[in-house]
This record gives C-alpha cells, sequence and structure tokens, in this order.
C-alpha cells in the first residue's frame, strides 16, 4: 500500500511516499529555518505562504524520488493539528485537491500522533547496550510502551497501549522543553533554533558547573513538567554575572541542558516501571538531542528497558511519520472526510 502524506503545521513543508506502513520510499523536507532566523521564531505570515510557494513543486519531487506516479497512490495522508492555523490550511488543501480529484482515501493526522510513528518506520532499534547511534537491526516497540514525546510546541509522556490507542499521562505546564531550548538560545544570543545549538555548545561545557534546580522532580507531580522557572534561572544567573565569556556561556548552556535532561529521562522510566512496560521511546524534535539520546539508553539499560530512538532525521518535523500513522488508522478504516479543516489546538 502506498501512502502519500503532507505535513505543513509549523515551518516545515514535507511530502512522503512511504510504501506498507514502514518503508520510506521519499521524504522531501523543505525548511524555513534561514527565513525565520532573522526574526528569532517563527513568523507565522511569512510560513503559510511560504508554504504555498514550495508545496506544489515538492509533491512532485516526493513522487518523482519514489519514483511512484499519480497513479499508483492508494491513499493521501495530511496533518490537520495541533500547528499553525494558516500552514495547516495549505497542506490540507493539497491534501484534498489531490484526494479528490484521483477519487482516493483521505486520511487526517495528529501531528503528535506522527511523531510517535517516527518509531514505526525503517530501522530504528537501539540495543541499550550499544555505544553507537548507529542501526542495528528494523525492531519496532512493543505495545505497551511509554513514549516521551518533546517538540517545540509539546512535551508529554504518553503511554502507547496499541496503535491509536494513547494515554497521555502528563504534560508540561507551561513551556515545551524545545520552547526552552529555544528562549534561552535567544537570551544567550547564540542563534536559531537553539535546540541543536545547546546541544553542540553544551559539549565543550561542565553539565555541573551550575546547578540549576530540576522542576517537577518529585514523585507528588506525577507525570508533568515544567521548564520556564529554569529558563527564568538562567537569565538571572545571568544578570548577577558583571561579564559572561564564552567558557561560562558553554557551562551555562551545558549545566541547563543537564537539568532537563535528568527530568525527562527520570519521568520517562518512572513511568515505564509504573505502568510494566518494556519499551520506552522518544519522539519529537528535541529526541534529537545527543545528551538526551545516551542518557535514556544508558537509564533503560540499568532498568532492563528497551529503547527506541527515531533516526535523527525522522525527530524533527517530517511527512514520513505521518504517513506511517495514517497507514496504521487506514487499516484502522479511520478515513477523513472532504469538509475537515484545521485544529490548531489539536490533543492527542
Ligand atoms: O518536532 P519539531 O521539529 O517541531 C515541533 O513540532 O515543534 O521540534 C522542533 C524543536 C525546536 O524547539 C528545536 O530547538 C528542538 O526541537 N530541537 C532540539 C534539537 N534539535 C531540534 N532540541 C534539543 N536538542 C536538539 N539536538
Ligand atoms: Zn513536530
Amino acid at each position: 500500500m502506498i501512502v502519500l502524506a503532507i505535513e505543513t503545521s509549523c515551518d516545515e513543508t514535507s511530502v512522503a511516499v512511504l510504501r506498507d506502513g514502514h518503508e520510506i520510499l521519499s521524504n522531501k523536507i523543505a525548511s524555513q529555518v534561514e527565513l525565520h532566523k532573522k526574526y528569532g521564531g517563527i513568523v507565522p505570515e511569512i510560513a503559510s505562504r511560504k508554504h504555498v510557494e514550495v508545496i506544489n513543486p515538492l509533491i512532485k519531487e516526493a513522487l518523482e524520488a519514489a519514483k511512484i506516479d499519480f497513479k499508483q497512490i492508494d491513499a493521501v495522508a495530511v496533518t490537520y493539528g495541533p500547528g499553525l492555523v494558516g500552514s495547516l490550511m495549505v497542506g490540507i488543501c493539497a491534501a484534498k485537491a489531490i484526494a479528490w480529484s484521483l477519487n482516493l482515501p483521505l486520511i487526517a493526522v495528529n501531528h503528535l500522533e506522527g511523531h510517535i510513528y517516527a518509531n514505526f518506520l525503517t530501522s530504528n532499534f537501539q540495543p541499550p547496550t550499544s555505544k553507537q547511534d548507529s542501526i542495528s537491526k528494523f525492531q519496532t516497540p512493543n505495545f505497551p510502551f511509554i513514549c516521551l514525546l518533546v517538540s517545540g510546541g509539546h512535551t508529554m509522556l504518553v503511554l502507547v497501549k496499541d496503535h491509536g490507542d494513547y494515554q497521555t499521562l502528563g504534560r508540561t505546564r507551561d513551556d515545551a522543553a524545545g520552547e526552552a531550548f529555544d528562549k534561552v538560545a535567544r537570551f544567550l544570543k547564540i542563534g536559531y533554533p537553539g535546540g541543536p545549538i545547546i546541544d553542540l555548545l553544551a559539549k565543550r561545557g561542565n553539565p555541573h558547573a551550575i546547578e540549576f534546580k530540576r522542576p517537577m522532580l518529585d514523585k507528588e507531580f506525577g507525570y508533568d513538567f515544567s521548564f520556564s522557572g529554569i529558563k527564568t534561572a538562567v537569565v538571572n544567573y545571568v544578570s548577577k554575572q558583571s561579564e559572561v565569556s564564552s567558557k561560562q556561556v558553554t557551562d551555562i548552556v551545558a549545566s541547563f541542558q543537564q537539568a532537563i535532561v535528568d527530568v525527562l529521562v527520570e519521568k520517562t522510566i518512572r513511568a515505564a516501571k509504573e505502568y510494566h512496560c518494556t519499551w520506552v521511546a522518544l519522539a519529537g524534535g528535541v529526541s534529537a538531542n545527543s545528551l538526551l539520546r545516551e542518557s535514556l539508553k544508558t537509564r533503560a539499560k540499568k532498568e532492563h528497558l528497551m529503547v527506541s530512538l527515531p533516526p535523527l532525521a525522522l525527530c524533527t518535523d517530517n511527512a514520513a511519520m505521518i504517513a506511517g500513522a495514517a497507514y496504521h488508522k487506514f487499516k484502522q478504516g479511520k478515513i477523513s472526510d472532504l469538509t475537515i479543516t484545521a485544529v490548531a489546538s489539536l490533543r492527542l
């Protein structure tokens, strides 16, 4: 079965062709990072206009790369939320047009669900003993598993019971983890988007130079998170220094990253034990973070848990993950109507 999927929820236009729910034939991504860089964040109007500009050529490119023509597609999938309404609408209109003109089933996918499905594509299995972030063999996580979904807009712990069956155990009460990375980077004027830059700079710093408080780590907070306090702690720390050297910047970001990762890993492992899961998985842009990946693998090994880490290219926004989720929805008969519309604050 061939699924053509479109993802335009934020600042990446992406089109993918997926065979049988896991084999990526193509996954084209047109990033707008350079466009938004000078504003230090995403400008919704600019994002929608850019999606309009690139969507048609990108569909063509994805089909060509997959060596597939329109006639071979079995279903069309599209992200319908959460995200920026103007951006989502571009993808939705394109998907509807293809589905209507070719009389194909349309499958509307929740972006968050899509991120989880990055764990079901190609080879993602990481044995807990492996030092490298390389691929050893293709194995998808066994149900039920705990998925830590960490992106620029969301931070949540999800108990994934089966395909399409989720229980949200906790979520952030304020900033998402990725948002905290981006805001701290903006405050320190080290670039945009902050996550990958902090990841890189932190490698040169001392993660225990400043012991930032680990927010909401106590069991009384359950599986909720809070990251705005730690961002303020960074601001307060910097404002107390007469000047901040580049060495201090690396120590600050390393300590900040360590504090965030400690909380994320601890709660993920705790949830796996409480809900008797043998697998834990990562999803969302922040799951590309090297410290998070390494720390989760190390802790999981100690606890005899298996870990699923999406390949780096599938952590951030892409349409292949949307196609993966759509395949299983299709199998369950969850076909959408041509009247679907964008839902900016759609929940899992
Ligand atoms: O999933 P995503 O591409 O978009 C949303 O759905 O939000 O996630 C983007 C977020 C950004 O906040 C970015 O800074 C963060 O993921 N990110 C990272 C890394 N790579 C991307 N955060 C920490 N470390 C990274 N290596
Ligand atoms: Zn995302």
